[in-house]
């Protein structure tokens, strides 16, 4: 029997509701396969833990969290707590402490799912997008001058490092590579107008592409992709992008596969010198939080995405045909999906057809 530690950061809002369906599908999943078993520490960390101690996450918390296998968070942010400070202190501060330098973040549209493109299906898209996930504008570099006169200046500067950038390149090409899709990369970038950062990047993306002479390549600008998101999604197969842009395309890239509720993602250090961390793309949806309305199914993909980092098992995909079922069947919906399942309606479900396709 092999024992995975997991971490459980359920954090805010709606990330308490989606977490308990993923810790369910991970249970359902290790109960059928007999021979793995996951061991859960709960941390109470988030918006109202911020509120009773003033710190977002213990302080020892990243010493605490190196002694684990993976990271499952649900969402961090709450009205009363200003955004910066709390993802800065919570979310933002353990990408960066474990050098989470990859956002995997995968845009596909599953059968069943509601795609806001008139004639696309799910055979249009398939794609997935490498986010640098350290870097950029995230890096926390900057600083406020001349507060609350008339002169004040903000100042954001955002970091590019080579080390990082090529890594998260290379790991773009190896996708593609794996993926055998079309065996092509975008390069997502603006150096048009972002005469060292982007020009930078590019430069370190022509130099990895080298490597890979067969993979095909092109390099569009954030706003051009942003367009042929819509007008052309099928012509994509991996697509690499800076932390800002990545973070940008991929809310877009979520309404391509049917909402929020679909978009799942991987932190990775792909070096495994620390954990990674696996949470849904979307926030904590203050609006729908403690209704039973949230859409667990990008949880549960996650979830999906953190055994594949963990194990070696081509089971993992009855996860992804088990939502497909649900969305098929159309019983079991949440009022996004125009249904009026609650959250765990919909996790018990995807339990269910789990069972049905493993047992
Ligand atoms: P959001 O993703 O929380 O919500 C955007 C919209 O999508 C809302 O209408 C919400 O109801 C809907 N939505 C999101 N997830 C859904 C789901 N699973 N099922 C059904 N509907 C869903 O983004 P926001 O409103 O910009 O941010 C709210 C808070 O979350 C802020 O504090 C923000 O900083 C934070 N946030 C956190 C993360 C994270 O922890 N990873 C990501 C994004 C935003
Ligand atoms: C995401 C989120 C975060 C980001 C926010 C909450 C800091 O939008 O994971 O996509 O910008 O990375
Ligand atoms: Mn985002």
């Amino acid at each position: 029997m092999k024992t995975f530690k997991i971490a459980v950061i359920p954090g805010d809002g709606i990330g308490n509701e989606v977490t308990a369906e993923g810790v369910k599908v991970l249970d359902t999943f290790a109960a059928i396969k007999g021979n793995i078993q996951f061991e859960y520490t709960y941390f109470p960390w988030g918006c109202e833990y911020y509120l009773k101690t003033g710190n977002m996450m213990d302080v020892n918390g990243i010493e605490v969290l190196k002694g684990f296998d993976a990271i499952l968070l649900g969402a961090v942010g709450d009205p009363s707590v200003a955004d910066h400070v709390s993802l800065h202190g919570l979310l933002l501060k353990i990408r960066q402490e474990f050098n989470q330098y990859i956002n995997l973040r995968p845009v596909k549209l599953l059968p069943g799912a509601p795609c806001p493109l008139k004639d696309k299906g799910p055979e249009d898209i398939d794609f997935v997008v490498i986010r640098e996930n350290v870097e950029g504008e995230y890096s926390g570099v900057g600083g406020i001058r001349f507060e609350n006169r008339p002169e004040e200046i903000a100042i954001q500067t955002a970091v590019f490092t080579r080390k990082n950038t090529e890594k998260v390149m290379d790991y773009a090409f190896k996708v593609a590579q794996k993926r055998n899709k079309f065996n092509k990369v975008t390069n997502v970038t603006k150096s048009n107008a972002l005469n060292y950062s982007m020009v930078f990047w590019d430069k370190i993306f022509k130099e990895i592409a080298a490597n890979y002479p067969e993979i095909s390549t092109e390099t569009n600008h954030v706003d051009a992709v942003s367009m042929y998101f819509l007008q052309r999604p099928e012509s994509f197969d991996v697509l690499v992008a800076s932390n800002l842009f990545g973070d940008i395309i991929t809310d877009l890239g979520a309404a391509l596969q049917g909402g929020l509720g679909f978009a799942a993602s991987g932190n990775l250090n792909l070096e495994k010198e620390f954990p990674s961390m696996f949470e849904p793309v979307h926030g904590s949806a203050p609006d729908i939080k403690g209704k039973g309305m949230a859409n667990p199914i990008a949880m549960v993909w996650t979830v999906k995405m953190m055994l594949d980092f963990l194990l070696e098992d081509e089971d993992t995909a009855a996860i992804i045909e088990a939502i497909t079922q649900v969305l098929l069947e159309g019983k079991s919906l949440t009022p996004d999906l125009k249904g009026s399942a609650k959250t765990h309606e919909v996790g018990d479900a995807i339990c269910e057809k789990l069972k049905g396709l493993l047992a």
